[in-house]
């Protein structure tokens, strides 16, 4: 145990969930609880449920579950005690000063320290004479020095130890640059060498949401390859969930963000006042970015480069960003390749008249399939239309009705046949769907795997008692006196199962509560899920002792089992009895 009960007690009721989880998911009041959509997977209708009774939350479209400090943990990606300061801090509560391992913690922050350190140093390196040339490459790209002030723009010398020796002589060590990403290891020699990772490049700080400088890009100054050098994934930062700019645009409450597919091109919006502009870092879009930034709005604007790669990029992000539920429109950028160069060739008016003209998915979606066929043969159209139904078939049939008046008269098809084919292609879909989702039930049934538990699959019928007793337990301490006898930890067959009993038993033997929170320090949030799942299941058991005896009892049969046959050693028949037998057992419950 690192932290005391009083200390966490006093932490979880300074920090109500419901207030905390607020703050990151849109919940609406049902009765006893409330309910969102969830920030841990794709969803369009709520599935993530908080409950302020038991200050626990639970998702049942995902598993993700747990108490406050979980919850943290997860959406901020934090270790357990960084998770408890954040709400520490939050509840302006002082840590206790030693008890618990902070190594981890203390290196992340070294690192954060130092990349903060390294921004400074590019940035006074570029505004100091020897660095004129990182500064006239920002100016020449008609960035002002405000623009570069705010967005703490730099420039790496051409050296390859100025920023080594500098960090050096600010006390940071090698191991730390080099877990930084800063440095680089050189295998040449026989002794380790160390050496700058960013060399004559204009550099770009990355920033977190909560100001943290937590990455670099770093783009060299002319043509040569490779234009950008990116930090790697550290300690401190996932590319996979990075979205630069994120920090400055979410200040103006944006209903709408506009997505851009590199730094220049969101530095140049901001510049011109576009300041709900962010890019997705890496190469392509990911579950994890397009769900961080559908959390700060209900539309995103995608405002990809022109070219070949970049109109890739947009329909691969329309498919993305359409799990996630928000609205989503298309700049069609013309005039120039990019943001940053429309901005730079016409002004931020032009701009803005293609944001107001920006056509939603569908619109974007014909768009696209209109260049690909040969509109003045009957074949060409017939494809076309083909096409568009397909892009129609989800639609509600006002949206659909309006499109095949519209198509109908341009591509002089009638109406009700454009109709049909909608219809048709529906179908299509929803069959396809169907079948999909047997498939995955079939799938899942017959190879599941469980993450968590992964004794599970293998032994449902015990597993299923033991998660039974355990609930009852958490849910009513009372019990445990009068049954604590009989379960032993030997009676268990999973072995997570029997970790969670140990850890309950714990707590009540030493006349402790049971709260998740207590929890939150041995067990991984993903492990947590599974614990905040038991305590949800209360309507779903009778919670009474009798229950709690006959899951006893089963425990005991499966148990022997196991511990009796070996199936290998088994005739066809005894080995087809063994597997009815566990068939039946599993499905009496649920
Ligand atoms: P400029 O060409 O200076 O206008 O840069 P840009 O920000 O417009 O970048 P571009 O549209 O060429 O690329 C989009 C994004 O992809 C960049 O911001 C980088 O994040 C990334 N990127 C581009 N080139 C490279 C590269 O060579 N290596 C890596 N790792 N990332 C790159
Ligand atoms: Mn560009």
């Amino acid at each position: 145990m690192r932290f005391t009960d009083e200390f966490l007690n006093e932490l979880r009721s300074k920090n109500d969930i419901e207030s905390v989880i607020s703050q990151y998911v849109n919940l609406k009041r049902a009765g006893r609880l409330s309910k969102g959509l969830c920030p841990f997977h794709n969803e369009k209708s709520p599935s993530f449920t908080v409950y302020p009774d038991n200050q626990s939350f639970y998702c049942f479209g995902c598993g993700a579950g747990g108490e406050v400090i979980t919850f943290i943990r997860r959406i901020e990606n934090l270790d357990y005690i960084e998770a408890v300061k954040v709400l520490a801090e939050r509840a302006g509560m002082n840590l206790p000063e030693d008890g618990y391992d902070d190594t981890l913690a203390k290196h992340r922050q070294r690192i954060l320290a130092a990349n903060r350190e390294a921004a400074r140093f590019f940035h006074s390196y570029m505004m100091s004479e020897q660095g004129r040339t990182g500064l006239e490459y920002f100016l020449g790209r008609g960035l002002t020095m405000q623009t570069i002030k705010h967005f703490g723009l730099g420039y790496a010398p051409d050296s390859w130890d100025a920023l080594l020796k500098h960090m050096r002589s600010k006390g940071f060590t090698n191991q730390e640059l080099f877990d930084a990403n800063l440095v680089r290891e050189s295998t040449k020699y026989e002794k380790k060498r160390y050496y700058d990772n960013f060399r004559n490049r204009a550099m770009v700080p990355i920033i977190d949401l909560r100001g943290n400088v937590i990455a670099f890009g770093g783009r060299v100054l002319d043509d040569s390859k490779p234009k950008y050098i990116n930090t790697s994934d550290t300690l401190v930062y996932k590319k996979s969930n990075g979205v630069f700019a994120l920090n400055f645009a979410k200040n103006g409450n944006p209903s709408k963000l506009i997505v851009c597919e590199g730094y220049m091109d969101v530095i140049a919006m901001h510049q011109a006042g576009f300041t709900n502009s962010v890019a997705c870092l890496g190469t392509a879009l990911t579950q994890e970015q397009a769900r961080l930034v559908s959390r700060y709005a209900d539309e995103i604007i995608l405002s990809y480069d022109s070219d070949e790669a970049g109109q890739k990029a947009t329909k691969r992000a329309i498919d993305i960003f359409g799990t996630t539920g928000v609205k989503i429109r298309v700049l069609k950028l013309t005039g120039g390749k990019d943001p940053d160069e429309i901005i730079r060739k016409y002004g931020k008016e032009k701009f803005q008249g293609l944001i107001d003209g920006a056509a939603n998915d569908i619109e974007y979606g014909i768009l696209r399939e209109r260049d690909k066929y040969y509109l003045d043969s009957i074949d060409g159209r017939t494809k076309f239309l083909t096409a568009v139904a397909d892009i129609l078939a989800n639609s509600n049939p006002i949206v659909q009705d309006a499109y095949a008046s519209k198509l109908a008269a341009e591509m002089q098809i009638s109406k009700d046949a454009i109709l049909q084919q909608i219809k048709t292609a529906y179908r299509h879909k929803a069959k396809a769907a169907e079948k999909e989702k047997f498939s995955t039930i079939v799938r899942d049934t017959f190879s599941a795997k469980d993450e968590i538990n992964p004794d599970k699959p293998k032994h449902l019928r015990a597993a299923k008692a033991e998660e039974t007793l355990i609930a009852t337990i958490m849910l009513n301490p009372d019990f445990y006196p009068k049954i604590k006898e009989k379960i032993t930890p030997d009676i268990f067959v999973t072995e997570f199962n029997c970790r969670v009993y140990e850890a309950v038993a714990k707590r009540l033997d030493e006349g402790r509560s049971i709260e998740l929170s207590v929890f939150s320090s041995e067990f991984s949030p993903m492990e947590m899920g599974r614990i905040a799942q038991l305590t949800t299941m209360g309507n779903k058991i009778s919670c009474t002792v009798a229950e709690c005896d006959d899951c006893i009892k089963i425990l005991k049969q499966e148990k022997s089992k196991i511990t009796a046959v070996n199936p290998a050693d088994l005739d066809g028949d005894e080995f087809r009895n063994l597997f009815r037998n566990l068939n039946n057992g599993s499905s009496t419950k649920e």
